[in-house]
């Protein structure tokens, strides 16, 4: 097959997002200290050091219910108003899951955030890994491509209530007629990600989101799904952006980083690894493919929630920016990022790396792009 994959602009910087900590246990399974809060306090601090340092998003997180170091849960889009309100550019990504929300009542909790926030919310997604959580509030448990033909019908159904006067929904799991949705958001409308790597949510990127989101990867692994995703978009006249999950951790040497990362697996809760491993076999392993998120995971990578180990942004500052501009290389518009210590963490990043990562993006800018 041709390689239609389309590399992000060369005068495009790489954006930056990062994983905010609003459930509690921070985004590693392990017992190691993290000096991460999921406090509305501890967020808002975050969120303004965040964007001083250099980050476009946050993204957070929607859980319902406890499991594998989660205890205690404050919901995504309420807690997206929050961070957007402390702040003044970051753009917040609220994560939705089509089931316990309709596109009616999502299109116009997120119209009024836009409006409230001078349009700094966006939207992502998620089809849903969690049986047991769907379960505990009452809500029927799909197959798995049947959720992301739900999740496809649910962008499609904001899309056009946010853009078209008056929108009739007929589809399978949503139907609506002559909604008038006002006040519409304000241009641009709110981006549009969505979080998976199986087929089915390949080709719903393909088709209808704005961004895809996969868990942590080499870049080579990463460049085989943009190659796969681009090449479908593409058909229809369209181009992807690409978002990476990552467990960033930056140190003065590479031993030191890496013998953080030792400590986190170390310390890890093998119960609640094993119990996560076990729930996301509801993710891609339950595709028809058999691929997809956490499909072929070991212990180690689990205890990162997104297999953000696999990245390996893992060393000192100029051999995390070399392979963040790897990961470009590959076709990464974005990298999303967690961290153990997230206060001073993404602080150090915006100061130490952020700067690098410019540095080498202007450095391997094309002549023509640069004049
Ligand atoms: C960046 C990212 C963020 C996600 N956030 C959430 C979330 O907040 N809540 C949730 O239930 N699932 C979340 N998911 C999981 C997805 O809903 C989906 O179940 C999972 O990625 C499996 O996809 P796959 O089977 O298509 O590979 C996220 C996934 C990614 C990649």
């Amino acid at each position: 097959m041709a390689d239609t994959r389309q590399p992000p602009r060369p005068d495009e910087p790489i954006r930056f997002a990062y994983w905010v900590p609003n459930v509690s246990g921070g985004l590693v399974i392990s017992n190691i200290e993290q000096r991460t809060d999921w406090s509305i306090d501890y967020n808002r601090t975050l969120a303004q050091i965040a964007e001083k340092a250099g980050f476009d998003y946050a993204l957070t997180q929607i859980r319902f219910t406890a499991g594998y170091g989660a205890e205690n849960q404050h919901e995504s889009v309420a807690f997206s108003h929050a961070l957007a309100a402390a702040t003044e550019k970051l753009t917040v990504i609220a994560a939705l899951l089509p089931g316990p929300w309709n596109p009616t009542l999502a299109a116009k909790q997120l119209a009024t955030i836009n409006h409230l926030t001078g349009g700094r919310i966006a939207v992502n997604v998620v089809s849903g890994w969690f049986r047991g959580e769907f379960a505990a509030i009452g809500e029927p448990w799909l197959d798995h491509d049947e959720r992301y033909r739900r999740s496809e019908e649910f962008i499609r159904a904001l899309r056009g209530i946010w853009t078209e006067d008056t929108f009739t929904f007929n589809g399978d799991f949503y139907r609506f007629r002559d909604y008038a949705l006002k006040p519409k958001p304000l241009d641009p409308q709110p981006e549009i990600f969505q979080g998976g790597s199986s087929r089915a949510a390949r080709d719903m990127a393909a088709r209808v989101s704005d961004w895809y989101f996969t868990n942590g990867n080499t870049p080579e692994n990463v460049a085989k799904q943009v190659d796969d995703v681009q090449a479908k978009a593409a058909e229809l006249g369209r181009r992807v952006k690409i978002g990476v999950n990552a467990f960033a951790v930056a140190r003065g040497t590479e031993e030191e980083a890496r013998g953080v990362v030792d400590a986190i697996v170390a310390n890890a809760n093998p119960e609640a690894v094993k119990a996560f491993g076990h729930e996301v076999k509801n993710a891609g392993a339950a595709s028809p493919e058999g691929e997809g998120n956490w499909a072929k995971s070991s212990f180690e990578d689990l205890v990162q929630y997104n297999d953000g180990f696999k990245t390996n942004l893992i060393g000192t500052p100029r051999q995390i920016a070399e392979r963040i501009l790897d990961l470009k290389q590959a076709g990464v518009d974005l990298v999303l990022l967690g961290f153990l210590h997230f206060q001073e963490e993404v602080e150090f990043f915006g100061r130490e790396v952020i700067p690098l990562v410019r540095e080498l993006e202007a450095a391997r800018r094309p002549v023509s792009a640069a004049a």
